[in-house]
């Protein structure tokens, strides 16, 4: 809903199916000096790190992985797995399990009626590959959307764009009756939940919801690009299985919202699960039904909806719907509760209340995800392996790391969400930063979202790690070659309850594709050990690349004596939210109804606060005063934790950070001062100058931490 409002630039799609809405956020960093030595000068422990990494390790590591059925819940055998190999390293290892409500494909079909009465199935299966042995797999994973409402469901159907509230609206306003029907969205845009979230409110009874070449920008067959396996362009046949969470409202088992899921605890009513059933299905299958719709109900021109064509061809994009096309929707799914494994492992530091955490999910859709997750879980075992090494040099850290590798990520955040629901009072008190990793190796740019107070870590480091491509470059060269952007966090991946619950300095970092890099087949059998090693990663380089970034970041925040967090970066990132909330309040024509001044002044007492803060960080590094200094790391974990309201977002109380959130009809994708903004926006003034005082007070109170 923001997004007519306000620059959301180009949308990429990666990740679990991530979507970024990049601002132009790294103009506001200090850049220092730029130190282009090259190779990177190393100090002893960072070279003992970086040298440990092995490529020829992380193939074997993403091969184990890529060839296991690990759907969220299923099994404890990787966890363990991955346990005995941080064991193995010297963290200390167990696994911690939760009892969560999941769903499970029984039965899905989907056909096509024409209006002469004749047939059409619609094939949900993803094509078998001689040349790639898991797409194969006799116990292969069915294409289903996970939390998915069990039902049946028959009507004639719209095609409805990215699904959308705003495409929704618009087809209500030109009069498509949607009431009864089918909804048959595009990916992109809004998280996938939320696509279906809307169809229910608009009164349909159904969602197919397809992948459209249009979003793989050069990297197309059209283009001369050969399909997977036989090239780098989309598979036609893949398909994006993936969780319909209402993921905005709150993530997490839906039957235990903001408590964490233990055998016996008690159940609530779901609310953030669809009450109509929905099935994913490939372009190739979708192109017969939007051809149907060619002709009917509206054209593409008269919607006149930004994104509404896509690049399937012979497809036109009419609305639909046609008269006497029907879709005859089955999807059964078997309803459980059931236990999930989180396997975390500990190295104690000296501080004990000094805390990093490094996360990333093992649950993956299919049998594959050399990607998405498994490129993270590789970089997990080098990375142990690493700090194995360091700590046989005697070497102990001052902070405790605490490694987490979580379970039921892909149904919405679930394994991490009740572990920071269980531990939160611990979390608070001792939290330094999250770092996360999920899709590590989608692509060639490094991609990084973070909170303010990590963008001088997040660059220092990338100046410390060679990139495998091209020569003498350094990784933070690529990245401000390619990008040089950090975006804001949203809700992607499983950073978020450390973030919107507990105040947390975060990271989320990876790579994302180029427009001419092999086709990330996103919760696809197509995103297999063979697609990593022929056509995304070959000789794994970059996994090593990417690796050595985490280890090092992870290595300075638990072992550098002045803790490598800036809170003074968010004033110029506030400053630039708040030109964008001015641009908001202006275009809604609320500047005389909601007063955003408080906000203002707060974020310049927030200013004088860091300013403060930093002048005294510098004398006690001048004198070298342990004591001052361990008080201002202090100062430095906690301040973020006032940003946090307890009462959260209006309707959404699990969401409580007031600087950013994800956008209530986007799921993914970030929208900052989101109390004041959504407000504006919904046309609640009220309701918006309660949140201009409740997040200015946010604001002072983060400033109080760092002042006093
Ligand atoms: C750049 O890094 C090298 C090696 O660490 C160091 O000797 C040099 O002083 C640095 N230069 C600047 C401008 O920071
Ligand atoms: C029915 O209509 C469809 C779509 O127009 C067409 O492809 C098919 O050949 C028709 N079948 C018969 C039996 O006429
Ligand atoms: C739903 O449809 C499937 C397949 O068409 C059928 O087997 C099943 O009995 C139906 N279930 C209900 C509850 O109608
Ligand atoms: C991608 O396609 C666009 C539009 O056709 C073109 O302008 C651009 O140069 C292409 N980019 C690359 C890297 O080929
Ligand atoms: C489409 O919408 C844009 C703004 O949203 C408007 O400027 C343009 O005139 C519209 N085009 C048509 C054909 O209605
Ligand atoms: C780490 O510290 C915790 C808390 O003090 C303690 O219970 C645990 O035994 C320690 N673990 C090791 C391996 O020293
Ligand atoms: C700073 O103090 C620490 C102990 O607190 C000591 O180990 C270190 O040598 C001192 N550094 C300097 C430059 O004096
Ligand atoms: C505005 O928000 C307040 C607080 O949530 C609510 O009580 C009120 O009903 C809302 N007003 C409108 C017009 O939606
Ligand atoms: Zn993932």
């Amino acid at each position: 809903m923001k997004l007519c409002l306000v620059l959301i630039a180009a949308v990429t799609v990666h990740g679990c199916e991530k979507e970024h809405s990049f601002r132009k956020h790294d103009r506001h960093i200090k850049r220092q000096n730029p130190n282009n030595s090259f190779p990177p000068v190393l100090d002893h422990n960072e070279r003992i790190l970086v040298d440990s990494f092995d490529s020829s390790s992380l193939a074997t590591w993403s091969q184990y992985y890529s060839h296991k059925r690990n759907v969220a819940g299923e099994s404890s055998t990787v966890p363990q797995w991955t346990a005995n190999r941080w064991a193995k390293h010297g963290f200390t290892t167990r696994l911690d399990s939760y009892h969560v409500f999941l769903n499970y494909p029984v039965h899905q079909s989907l056909q096509l009626q024409h209006a002469n009465g004749s047939n059409h199935y619609v094939s949900l299966e993803e094509e078998v590959l001689k040349l790639d042995e898991t797409t194969g797999e006799p116990n292969r994973v069915p294409v289903y959307h996970g939390y998915s409402f069990s039902g049946n469901a028959s009507a004639e159907f719209v095609y409805v764009g990215r699904g959308s509230q705003l495409d929704f609206q618009r087809l209500k306003n030109l009069g498509v009756k949607l009431e009864g029907n089918i909804a048959l969205a595009k990916h992109g845009g809004p998280f996938r939940g939320l696509k279906v979230k809307n169809a229910q409110e608009f009164g349909m009874i159904g969602a197919v919801i397809f992948t459209d070449p249009g979003d793989d920008r050069n990297m197309t067959e059209a283009n001369g690009f050969k399909a997977y396996p036989d090239g780098p362009a989309r598979n036609p046949s893949s398909v994006q299985r993936g969780s319909v969470l209402f993921l905005s409202t709150y993530p997490g088992d839906p039957t235990t919202p903001g408590y964490p899921s233990k055998e016996g605890s008690s159940r609530m009513e779901k609310e953030t699960v669809p009450d109509i059933p929905s099935i994913p299905i490939s372009w190739i299958e979708a192109k017969p039904l939007l051809e149907s719709l060619n002709g009917h109900g509206l054209t593409s021109q008269k919607v006149n909806r930004t994104n509404w064509i896509g690049a399937i061809p012979n497809a036109k994009y009419s609305s639909g719907p046609a008269p006497g096309v029907t879709l005859s929707l089955s999807n059964m799914m078997e309803d459980k509760t059931t236990q999930i494994w989180n396997t975390i492992g500990i190295i104690n530091g000296t501080n004990q209340d000094e805390v990093v955490i490094v996360g990333n999910h093992h649950d993956a859709w299919m049998i594959g995800g050399a990607a998405d997750p498994h490129s993270g879980s590789a970089i997990f075992i080098e990375l142990s392996k690493a700090f194995g090494k360091l700590l046989k040099t005697g070497w102990k850290p001052k902070r405790t790391i605490v490694l987490a590798s979580w379970d039921a990520e892909e149904y919405g955040l679930v394994g991490s969400t009740e572990w920071v629901e269980e531990y939160i009072p611990w979390l608070k008190d001792s939290a330094i930063s999250y770092l996360n990793i999920d899709v590590g190796i989608a692509g060639t740019i490094p991609d990084f979202s973070a909170t303010p107070d990590l963008h001088a870590l997040t660059l220092s480091i990338a100046r410390k790690v060679i990139w495998p491509h091209g020569t003498h470059r350094t990784l933070y060269d690529v990245w401000e070659e390619k990008t040089g952007e950090i975006g804001a966090l949203g809700a992607q991946s499983d950073y978020t309850s450390f973030v919107h619950r507990g105040g947390i300095a975060s990271i989320d970092m990876g790579t994302t594709r180029a427009p001419l890099d092999p086709i990330y087949h996103t919760h696809s059998n197509f995103d297999s050990y063979h697609w990593m090693e022929k056509f995304a990663d070959p000789g794994f380089v970059l996994h090593k690349a990417v690796g050595q970034y985490l280890t090092l970041y992870l290595y300075h925040l638990a072992d550098d004596a002045m803790l490598p967090l800036e809170p003074a970066n968010y004033g110029p990132e506030m400053r630039a939210y708040f030109e964008e909330l001015e641009l908001t309040v202006a275009s809604a024509n609320a500047e005389a109804a909601v007063d955003i001044v408080p906000l203002k002044n707060a974020i310049s007492a927030f200013e004088d606060a860091a300013q403060h803060f930093n002048t005294m960080r510098d004398s006690a590094v001048k004198s070298n005063s342990s004591v001052a200094l361990k008080e201002l790391n202090r100062k430095a974990r906690d301040f973020g934790r006032g940003f946090i309201s307890q009462g959260g977002l209006p309707g959404r109380p699990f969401y409580q950070h007031l600087i950013f959130a994800p956008g209530i009809d986007t799921g993914y994708a970030p929208v900052t001062f989101p109390g004041i903004t959504e407000a504006v926006v919904a046309g609640n003034l009220t309701l918006a100058t309660e949140f201009v005082e409740k997040t200015a007070e946010a604001v002072l109170a983060a400033a109080r931490v760092l002042n006093t």
